[in-house]
């Protein structure tokens, strides 16, 4: 397959241009953004480029296809709805599709989080978190309470607040300073055991009295799939309450299905006081984020603030929720929680199975349709690879075999390399075991290159 002809040369060919007059996000300059596939088409499980190569979409987007390409009864409730009202705000009135759909986020999601506010991405949303928790402290007669910890490595977005709640260094400096109160705590994956303890010290050394909000994701994305430790989610809660802070779960990747629940943070059975979503639950055909907040939450800020002092035009918009019913609808019907527990050890296993032939994975490990493979940055004699060398192989020629071998999934590096794969959650037999063959062939042309093998 003839991917990486320039798009100079293929974008001439299928009559595109523009490739000078379009900013990318988080790509690199020194990629050469002309030789980037042009995505023109979606169907199912897969998408195509300009010049008619397929390819399966494990990345689902962007951890957000959740029901697939291509849904025409998504398309149809988007035309009903803009023939209906293509827009009003949620700025003191309201609009049927919005009540409908925060009336159907309460039915699902656990626990007493029962109301929500809309939004239109995820790094909104853990703004909404940030001012949500600060006005909910202040309404509770305990302003000095501001701060708030995460993980390291963690990724909750690129607004200013989100990127402080962000726990990477390299994503901030460029934009520094940041707003101050924001603090990072190990992952479970750079201390399994101790990160929950790790928050507490966090917490105390704060004071406590001081800190606003613990915000985690159910399953950390990066660095690679962190699932934590069963208890960890369990002890993070009783540490929270013991110190009045309030728990936040960061769902925006792993809620609509993506760990096999609305909201992913039912596998660890514990209720947040609120969660961010975003991505999934539109499966991405229009922009939507949104918190839904516990009873605790929403009382509080009823009975002690005159408003929740926060908005956005396009929040609630009457067209993405018509879409997210829509897509919720469909998740439902085509009981697709369910065919994520049903494959997710296949897939998991179809993975570990691939891995045993490569001595160069550190790791396989995920959950749901969540998954990564770790590789070891190194030679066969343990020797690093560093510098120009990293980029050639595992950006260069394990990006190229895994796009050439028609498969869309991430190598990501934002901690130790993986490979990264979230596919649609319509995904079969069939589509999860072509994901790790393909993924096999990448990984032995790698191996071949670095002399691991003849
Ligand atoms: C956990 C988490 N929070 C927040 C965000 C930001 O979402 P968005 O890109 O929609 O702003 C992301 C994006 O990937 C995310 O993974």
């Amino acid at each position: 397959m003839d991917v990486m002809r320039g798009l100079g040369e293929r974008g001439k060919e299928a009559g595109l241009s523009g490739v000078d007059n379009l900013l990318l996000h988080f790509t690199p300059f020194e990629e050469d953004w002309s030789k980037l596939p042009v995505i023109v088409k979606g169907e199912g499980c897969y998408v195509t480029d300009e010049r008619g190569n397929r390819y399966i979409d494990g990345l689902a987007g962007l951890f957000t296809t959740q029901v697939g390409h291509g849904r025409e009864e998504l398309a149809r409730v988007a035309a009903q709805q803009i023939k209906e009202l293509g827009f009003f705000p949620n700025w003191s009135f309201q609009h049927p599709r919005s009540l409908e759909l925060a009336k159907k986020l309460s039915e699902i999601a656990p626990g007493d989080l029962s109301a929500t506010f809309f939004v239109n991405s995820g790094s909104e949303a853990v703004e909404t978190v940030i001012k949500l928790a600060r006005q909910y402290h202040k309404a509770n007669g305990e302003p000095q309470r501001y701060k708030f910890i995460s993980r390291k490595i963690a990724y909750h977005g690129t607004t200013m607040g989100a990127l402080s709640v962000t726990g990477l260094p390299g994503f901030k400096a460029p934009f520094e300073p940041l707003p101050g109160g924001f603090y990072h705590v190990a992952n479970t994956y750079q201390d399994p055991e101790g990160a929950a303890e790790a928050i507490e010290e966090a917490i105390e050394f704060g004071p406590p009295e001081t800190v606003a909000a613990v915000i985690l994701e159910p399953v950390q994305n990066a660095g690679g799939c962190l699932v934590p430790p069963p208890d960890y989610w369990k002890r993070v809660r009783e540490i929270c309450d013991k110190h009045g802070v309030l728990l936040v779960s960061d769902a925006v990747i792993c809620a609509f299905g993506r760990l096999g629940e609305w909201f992913g943070i039912e596998r660890f059975d514990v209720v947040p006081d609120m969660t961010s979503f975003a991505k999934g639950v539109t499966s991405g055909y229009l922009p939507m984020g949104g918190v839904v907040v516990s009873e605790k939450v929403q009382n509080t800020l009823r009975s002690g603030a005159p408003m929740f002092s926060h908005g956005s035009t396009f929040g609630g918009h009457p067209v993405s929720s018509a879409v997210a019913l829509e897509n919720i609808a469909i998740i439902e019907r085509e009981k697709l929680l369910e065919n994520v527990h049903n494959l997710e050890d296949y897939f998991g296993s179809e993975l570990k199975r691939m891995a045993e032939g490569h001595p160069i994975v550190a790791d396989v490990r995920g959950m749901g349709f969540f998954w990564a493979v770790e590789l070891r940055p190194e030679r066969p004699d343990g020797t690093p690879l560093e510098g120009d060398e990293y980029r050639r192989y595992f950006k260069g020629v394990l990006s190229r075999k895994l796009l050439e071998g028609g498969l869309i999934c991430r190598f990501d590096d934002k901690d130790e390399p993986v490979i990264q794969y979230s596919p649609a959650l319509i995904a079969d037999r069939e589509v999860l075991s072509k994901i790790a063959e393909i993924t096999d062939s990448a990984l032995t042309e790698l191996e071949r290159e670095l002399g691991y093998r003849s």
